[in-house]
């Protein structure tokens, strides 16, 4: 399938299973934002979790939910409101913007110039000279709107981390090296959007800040990146479809960097980095808040400013991620009501089953002799303790396509032996083989898959 197709047939997919719609559709969309439908945010909830899980349930990392306006001051000592600009130039006839350093990959949007390479455009002088555009989006707090009231939409959870270090040392106790993990929205002025949910205006954030020694840095950036790659693994992330790599061009705060990338439809992606930050953050905070953040060890009498290993993550572009490894097409035979057979073919999302966002369908075979009320009644236990999706419209076949859309791991369907002895059949999405288990554990039978 060429790829182009593909992310066609991803995007779809998520319209019409209600993953992603275009944010304020009905008033012909807004740029750069998008809404989770009914399953889009089980998923990202599942995803989300899972990191949670993950970064927490361990001795050495505490959790944090900080503020998303924070004092300005704090943009000012990490560096955003002078450095996370991109540079831009506008056409002069059309007033279209772009990045300047992507001009090559960008064609003018004027009419007299179409499929033009804006470049081209550059060279003949119709865009202007190359300014700096900062991505922080600005608000104001309180009823006055003027510069002493600005304040900015955090573009990273991560400075919420470090101004809350001595906070979180002080009340949890924890000794160096330990962490604090954090995610939520973080918003972004992108210049240029792109490629569905990879680059957006707003978007969620799952990043964990690691607070070491600064001797041992390179110890923990390589135990943090192996750690990561891992953890994609884990949730089924095809590993031929992950990479590595090194950045050569470091962040102002960076002393060494690396990507974990996807290969998207469209070409790799980054999906999370993974960041020596050294000490400049908590320095920069020292310096700008007159407040001292440092560590005294108490058992070596050593006393530093902590170096700190980041793990920073998209929620929405792991999601993103995920929905691609996940989509796939694969030609079944199927037999026909005449006793014929016939292919066709079959469209099925992977997902891992802890991601999931509906766990099981239950569905009665056909309309009568009771099966619809035993599959209620089995919808309803079974909804006690995970998401399950009722059905009984339909083909039992079509049925099982539409959970297979879904990502739905497990259905199970009521039929006359379910009267006469009990059990239902429980059908595996990927392998679509069938088995009977007994109706009344069908809790345990679901708890011991996923
Ligand atoms: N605190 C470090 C930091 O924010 P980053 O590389 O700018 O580093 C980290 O962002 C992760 O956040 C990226 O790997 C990506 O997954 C996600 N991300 C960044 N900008 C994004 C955007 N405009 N839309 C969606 N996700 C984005």
């Amino acid at each position: 399938m060429a790829k182009a197709d593909l992310m066609d047939k991803i995007v779809s997919l998520a319209k019409r299973r209600g993953f992603i719609f275009q944010s304020s559709e009905i008033y012909g969309g807004l740029n750069g934002c998008y809404d989770y439908g009914p399953l889009g945010v089980e998923l990202l909830r599942n995803i989300k979790e899972a990191w949670w899980r993950d970064m927490t349930l361990r001795e050495d990392i505490e959790g944090l939910d900080s503020s998303i306006l924070m004092h300005p001051r704090v943009w000012e000592a990490s560096g955003h409101v002078e450095n996370f600009t991109d540079p831009m130039v506008d056409c002069k006839e059309c007033k279209a913007r772009f990045k300047a350093d992507q001009l090559e990959e960008s064609e003018c949007g004027n009419r007299a110039y179409k499929g033009r390479k804006a470049i081209k455009c550059q060279e003949e002088g119709k865009f202007t000279e190359a300014r700096n555009f900062n991505l922080m989006f600005k608000t104001y707090l309180g009823s006055v709107e003027d510069n002493s009231n600005t304040v900015y939409l955090r573009p990273e959870t991560a400075q919420g981390i470090y101004v809350n270090f001595l906070n979180v040392k002080e009340s949890s106790r924890q000794r160096i090296p330990f962490g604090i993990a954090q995610l939520g929205k973080a918003f972004r002025n992108e210049i240029n959007t792109k490629n569905f949910l990879f680059r957006t205006r707003e978007f969620e954030q799952m990043e964990m800040q690691y607070f070491i020694n600064p001797e041992e840095d390179e110890k923990w950036f390589e135990y943090w990146k192996e750690d990561r790659i891992n953890w994609y693994k884990k949730y089924g992330m095809k590993k031929n479809k992950m990479k590595i790599t090194v950045h050569d061009k470091l962040a102002h705060y960076a002393k060494s960097a690396v990507d974990i990338e996807y290969e998207f439809p469209f070409g790799w992606g980054e999906i999370e980095g993974i960041h020596n930050r050294t000490d400049y953050d908590l320095k920069r905070h020292t310096e700008y808040s007159g407040k001292k953040i440092e560590y005294f060890d108490d058992l070596t009498k050593q006393r530093y400013i902590p170096f700190v290993i980041e793990t920073s993550a998209g929620a929405s572009r792991s999601l993103m991620a995920f929905l691609v490894d996940s989509y796939d097409e694969e030609e079944v035979i199927k037999e026909n009501s005449d006793g014929s057979k016939s292919s066709e073919i079959r469209t099925v999302l992977r997902l891992h089953s802890y991601f999931a966002p509906v766990k099981a369908a239950v569905f009665p075979l056909v309309n009568r002799d009771g099966m619809q009320d035993i599959a209620h009644n089995i919808t309803e236990d079974l909804r006690k303790y995970f998401r399950v999706f009722y059905d009984d419209s339909g083909a039992v076949g079509r049925r099982y396509r539409r959970q297979d859309e879904c990502g739905t791991p497990f259905c199970f369907t009521v039929d006359s032996q379910t009267l006469d002895e009990g059990t239902v059949t429980i059908r595996e999405r990927d392998s679509m083989a069938q088995e009977r288990v007994n109706k009344d554990n069908l809790k345990e039978v679901l708890l011991a898959r996923i």
